[in-house]
């Protein structure tokens, strides 16, 4: 549980859902000529297919995507991202965490309130399903922290030196975090405030201020894509989906 209660207003309305996607990243290791996010995958571009999905859950006030400053290739790998709960915003940051501490306070400058709930997504995880989103803001909507997608380690975990096993680790109560990461955002903006820029999720953030975010059991198909590799999977997972849904 947490190391400290959460205040919210005791007459605060009912907290709002939104979703920020950090889309302003480069994405290197996936050894492309563009930014990994508007690589294609079937008929769409990585980070469509992310988006199409959020659009999907009805319970998102509003989908906030962050993308790098000057991007000007987002409308046109992002076609179908218009319309009331699709909003965009060119205020990416030098790292993960700085674009979603950014896109925090354009959330807050929209109108969204400190015990509204955001749920935070990675762009390149684009096999993304509503039921999964659902299924997070089931299990944290009514928990004092909030949480995260993610899945227990099944494989053994060797610690390397120089490409050698070292020594084996132990795998129980290991758990490989995804996205989305849903926290309010008051919780949130002062998590990162105070860790800085350097964490690689949110929850890592929430974590250092003594709290423990809830793991809601994500799905194998829920992988972030970062080596070329990953592209072709997702290519052949997307294929086999319902046409209507994806391609
Ligand atoms: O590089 P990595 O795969 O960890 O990035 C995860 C997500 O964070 C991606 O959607 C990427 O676009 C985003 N990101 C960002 N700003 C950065 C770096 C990454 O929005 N400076």
């Amino acid at each position: 549980m947490s190391a400290t209660a959460l205040q919210l207003p005791s007459s605060a309305s009912a907290p709002r859902y939104f979703a920020l996607v950090p889309c302003a990243g480069v994405g290197e290791r996936a050894g492309l000529d563009m930014p990994k996010q508007y690589a294609r995958i079937g008929r769409r571009s990585m980070v469509a297919h992310t988006l199409a999905t959020l659009l999907q859950v009805t319970r998102l006030q509003a989908t906030l995507v962050v993308l790098a400053p000057g991007d000007t290739g987002f409308s046109a790998h992002a076609p179908g991202f218009h319309g009331e709960r699709a909003w965009v915003a060119c205020c990416g940051g030098a790292t993960r965490a700085a674009s979603v501490a950014r896109g925090l306070a354009e959330l807050e400058a929209r109108g969204a309130q400190a015990y509204d709930w955001v749920l935070v997504h990675d762009a390149a995880r684009c096999l993304l399903r509503a039921a999964w989103v659902d299924r997070l803001i089931d299990a944290c909507s009514g928990d004092a922290v909030g949480g995260l997608l993610a899945l227990p380690v099944a494989d053994t975990l060797k610690q390397a030196s120089a490409g050698r096993a070292q020594q084996t680790l132990d795998r129980s109560e290991k758990w490989a975090a995804q996205t989305p990461q849903m926290f309010r955002l008051g919780l949130l903006q002062s998590a990162l405030a105070q860790v800085g820029d350097s964490v690689t999720d949110e929850a890592s953030a929430v974590e250092a201020l003594g709290h423990a975010p809830l793991l809601v059991r994500g799905e194998l198909e829920n992988f972030k894509i970062t080596w070329p590799q990953e592209l072709a999977l997702a290519e052949r997972l997307l294929r086999t989906r319902d046409a209507e849904t994806i391609v």
